[in-house]
């Protein structure tokens, strides 16, 4: 296990144990304040939608094609948004901080 820290959409942050080798959404989903992801992490519901902290965007790997066309159409989409049923969880991203980003 390793740190993901989570800001809710209140703005209080949380640390919570992420399993490596786990989908950040997966994790997220198993908390009251965390994601719906309701297409499950095939990149169609964009409900797992969360803002990655500057300092860690560019330790992820980019975004695939269907990814970012999903993000553009969002109403809340910003520059470090993320799927995060597309974002592989990694011992190298302990301390990992994300913002759930707003209901569409
Ligand atoms: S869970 Fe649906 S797009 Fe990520």
């Amino acid at each position: 296990m390793a740190l993901l820290r989570v800001v809710d959409r209140d703005g209080v942050e949380h640390e919570v144990d992420a399993k490596p080798g786990l989908k950040v959404m997966e994790t997220l989903r198993e908390l009251d304040y965390g994601v719906a992801a309701i297409c499950g992490g095939m990149c169609s519901c964009a409900t797992c939608h969360v803002y990655v902290d500057p300092e860690w965007v560019a330790k992820l790997p980019a975004a695939m094609s269907d990814e970012r066309e999903l993000l553009t159409e969002l109403s809340h989409h910003e520059s470090n948004s993320r799927l995060s049923c597309q974002l592989e969880f990694t011992n190298e991203l302990a301390g990992l901080r994300v913002t759930i980003a707003p209901d569409e």
